[in-house]
């Protein structure tokens, strides 16, 4: 342990970690997907730090947006007007779909589906809500209720009103089906649940456009527009969970829009300032924002659409379409479906599964292919010298940075990554894989 991280351990908390046992990211300095640590040592980012540096690291232009925002106006009321709080209005009703252009600003990914949260509540006048058992919203006390990620279990109770649906998980599916024949039920679920809880009693559904960190679960093609017409059916608003899919990570603005399905609103994070200052947003459908025209909008903080993050997300977004950073995503992801399914077939006897989307994909780690029993149970750990902790320490050894969640190993790198870069991660991969399975 170095100086610098013995002086953090001593006062600063570690988060989600029993902090004797958190293996923190020395990190101190990074350009594109790779960074370096404290010995000089380069890894490659193939988590985007925690899958929000999408535009890669060491990016100078929002580096100096950051700067010049920070002598020029620093700190201003929630609700004072200057000039990159409405080019960033206007940046974001851009690339949103088209009748969702007024945004609520906040801090985060959690704030933004508590702010969504409430304004479903405040337009429909109903206060159940529907969430997916699979998925994560955030850490406060309304995103941690509609998570279903055993994350939220600490908290618990949760706010009363969240209703659970079964999740779109083609690989285990929940009702013992297999696609196409299954007619989606997944999808048909959200019906019985609506029906079961009270149509007009249920203000939103929400769903990650693509379920992040409980295993890139890509949703069949039919899936996003069922639950559109089921939502539409009762009245219910339809809200993307953006936070961790926006700003290019699927190849798209926006997963959802893979499906040309449009949300009622959808929540954003992450991405939307590529982890260079915190931000996060609610787009809202323009007829329902009206309701706030003369009606009060509940909702609010002291640090609401802060000079210094709203100047990062109008650089963000503004890098990312100069480099077209969305279509390199789109682009790369081909080549990540590629090496996932290589990864897939050349280790048939640990790879149950590979899926991705865009530059977002996931190897599902398995005990024996036939049963599919999975490498590491649902919320466990990595006991020293178990497969799964040996994997992890040979992917550390190749300067990976990369997430191995359960029995879940992620890929997700910045945008700017290049072929030859996302090629030799995989190759890294591969020997890991090698190392403790072949
Ligand atoms: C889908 C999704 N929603 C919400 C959040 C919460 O975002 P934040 O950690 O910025 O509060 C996350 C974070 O991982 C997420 O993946």
């Amino acid at each position: 342990m170095n100086d610098i991280e013995a002086r953090q351990r001593k006062h600063i908390l570690f988060t989600w970690s029993a902090q004797n046992a958190a293996a923190p990211v020395r990190i101190r300095r990074g350009e594109g997907i790779w960074f370096e640590d404290f010995d000089g040592r380069r890894w490659m980012d193939f988590e985007s730090q925690v899958f929000n540096c999408n535009a890669g690291h060491g990016q100078k232009a929002i580096g100096e947006a950051i700067a010049a925002q920070a002598m020029e106006l620093a700190c201003a009321h929630p609700n004072a007007v200057f000039e990159a709080k409405a080019a960033l209005g206007e940046r974001l009703a851009a690339v949103t779909p088209p009748g969702l252009d007024r945004f609520f600003l906040c801090l985060s990914g959690a704030e933004a589906n508590e702010n969504a949260l409430k304004i479903a509540r405040a337009v429909t006048g109903r206060s159940k809500v529907v969430a997916r058992r699979r998925s994560y919203h955030g850490a406060s006390m309304g995103a941690s209720s509609l998570t279903g990620d055993p994350r939220r279990w600490p908290a618990e109770p949760d706010l009363w009103g969240v209703q659970r649906i079964e999740d779109p998980y083609c690989y285990r599916c929940p009702f013992g089906q297999t696609h196409p024949a299954c007619g989606v039920r997944c999808a048909e679920h959200l019906e019985h649940v609506i029906q079961m809880e009270g149509p007009d009693r249920i203000a939103a559904v929400f769903l990650e456009g693509v379920t992040g960190a409980n295993g890139a679960l890509v949703p069949p093609p039919e899936y996003w527009p069922r639950m559109r017409e089921i939502c539409d059916r009762f009245g219910i608003l339809l809200v993307a969970d953006e936070v961790f899919t926006g700003f290019g990570r699927t190849g798209r603005w926006f997963a959802h829009q893979h499906w040309g399905v449009v949300p009622d609103l959808i929540t954003m994070g992450k991405g939307i300032t590529s982890g260079y200052a915190p931000l996060g947003a609610v787009a809202i459908r323009h007829d329902l924002a009206a309701k706030f025209d003369e009606k009060v909008l509940s909702c609010g903080l002291t640090h609401y659409a802060h000079p210094i993050s709203v100047a990062a997300a109008v650089a963000t977004i503004d890098l990312y379409h100069r480099t077209d950073m969305v279509g390199n995503a789109a682009r790369m992801g081909e080549v990540l479906k590629a090496g996932l399914k290589h990864l897939a077939a050349k280790h048939p006897g640990v790879v149950g599964d590979a899926r991705s989307l865009g530059l977002f994909g996931a190897l599902e780690l398995v005990r024996d292919p036939a049963t599919r029993e999975p490498l590491v149970p649902y919320n466990g750990g990595f006991p020293a010298g178990s497969p799964a902790a040996r994997l992890k320490a040979a992917l550390s050894a190749r300067g990976l940075h990369i997430l191995l969640r359960w029995n879940y190993l992620f890929v997700a790198p910045p945008l700017c990554i290049t072929e030859d870069e996302l090629n030799l991660g995989l190759a890294r991969v591969d020997e890991a894989l090698t190392e403790v399975f072949a």
